[in-house]
């Protein structure tokens, strides 16, 4: 019998490591032979062995997959040796794009007893349970700008913001959608005060989908003043909707608030389902401690939930986010290395 196919692109730093514990899991709840997997060995060393970031054969090949599971790509940020952006873009970027994986889902959740920077009156207010849903194909993502006079005391640099109004609609849409399934509420972020176009389109597309949604209660707030509302008051986020660069900005300081960003997951969901979804943490490859066996490979372990939420398995996804529910109130403050965190999450599926 033929098997769904299983995508996995472990990359560079961290991500093999992180990577090994989540299909641990992943095959734990789901047995060894749920799945094919294939994997594939792109990243950095690919790169310096061969030239090539991604091919257009292997890009064909993974469009065949039911969904991608990746680590994640990228050099130390100061190295000299790979040119920064080129993984980045060549491969995590490309892929979003050629999948047209238009909704970035990134769940953030404070466990009891969460370890947060966020002062004790803040955390008294209640544990804060929000979804950021970040537009994934467009915005200053888009590739779009160039440099003029490259090199003199004249040049000039550009990025160019792309929002299109079915790009932002179907995000928006999956937004109130996500807000009737949870508890009702809905923020939009952007920074609409400034960037008038984009945001325009963005605040009049938010208000007309918002009618078709009575129930789900709305607000709006400017990136910057949500930066601040996400420390002194998180618990007030159900759903937010953002463009892809606040979402990105918002969802680290998200994960940073919830217990670290070594706990946060993402999904990045071809809502159309023409092409696979690919599962992922929202971290980086963690070049300042790749190889020490210390990163926590919770991140990974969690977007397997979301992988099998994806593809229908939802028993087995709550599985799954049970153990790692249970296994982070109870860590404490005990260091573990990423294989002890690895095979404690899969003893409790
Ligand atoms: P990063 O997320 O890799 O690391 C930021 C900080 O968080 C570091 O101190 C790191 O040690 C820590 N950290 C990250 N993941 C952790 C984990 N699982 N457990 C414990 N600590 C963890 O961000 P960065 O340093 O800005 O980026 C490093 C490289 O990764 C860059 O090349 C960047 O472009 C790339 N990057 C790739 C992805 C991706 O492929 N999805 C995402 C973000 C950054
Ligand atoms: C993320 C990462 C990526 C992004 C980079 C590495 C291109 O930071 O997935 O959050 O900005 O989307
Ligand atoms: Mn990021």
């Amino acid at each position: 019998t033929l098997r769904p196919t299983i995508a996995v692109i472990p990359g560079d730093g961290i991500g093999p490591e992180v990577v090994a514990e989540a299909l641990k899991v992943l095959k734990t709840a789901v047995g060894e032979h749920t799945f094919e997997f294939r994997h594939y060995d792109l990243g950095a060393d690919h790169w310096l062995a061969t030239g090539e970031v991604l091919n257009d054969e292997t890009l064909a090949e993974l469009a065949e997959a039911q969904a991608i599971i990746l680590g994640a790509v990228g050099a130390a940020p100061g190295s000299t040796t790979i040119p920064s952006g080129l993984l980045e873009r060549g491969l995590l970027l490309r892929l979003r794009f050629a999948f047209d994986q238009d909704v970035n889902l990134r769940p953030s959740k404070m466990y009891p007893g969460v370890a947060s920077p966020l002062s004790d009156a803040v955390l008294d207010q209640g544990l804060a349970d929000f979804v950021v849903v970040r537009e994934g194909t467009e915005g200053l993502y888009a590739g779009n700008g160039g440099t003029l006079r490259h090199g003199t005391a004249n040049e000039v640099a550009t990025e160019v913001s792309v929002n299109t109004a079915m790009g932002v609609e179907r995000v928006v849409r999956y937004a109130f959608d996500l807000a009737t399934r949870r508890r009702g509420h809905l923020t939009m972020v952007h920074k609409h005060n400034v960037l008038v176009n984009a945001g325009g389109l963005w605040k009049r597309i938010f208000a007309e989908v918002a009618a078709e949604y009575p129930s789900v209660t709305t607000d709006y707030l400017h990136v910057d003043a949500a930066t601040i509302h996400l420390v002194t008051n998180p618990t007030r986020f159900d759903v937010v909707v953002t463009d892809n660069l606040f979402g990105d900005i918002l969802t680290d300081e998200a994960a940073a608030i919830t217990g670290g960003i070594g706990l946060a997951p993402s999904a990045n969901i071809n809502t159309s389902r023409t092409f696979p979804s690919m599962f992922e943490p929202v971290h980086g490859s963690a070049p300042d401690i790749a190889g020490l066996g210390i990163a926590d490979p919770t991140a990974a372990i969690s977007s397997m939930a979301l992988l099998l939420d994806h593809l229908g398995a939802h028993e087995a996804a709550s599985r799954i986010e049970a153990a790692v529910t249970a296994d982070i109130i109870d860590r404490g403050t005990t260091k573990r290395s990423t294989t002890q965190i690895g095979d404690a999450i899969a003893a409790l599926v």
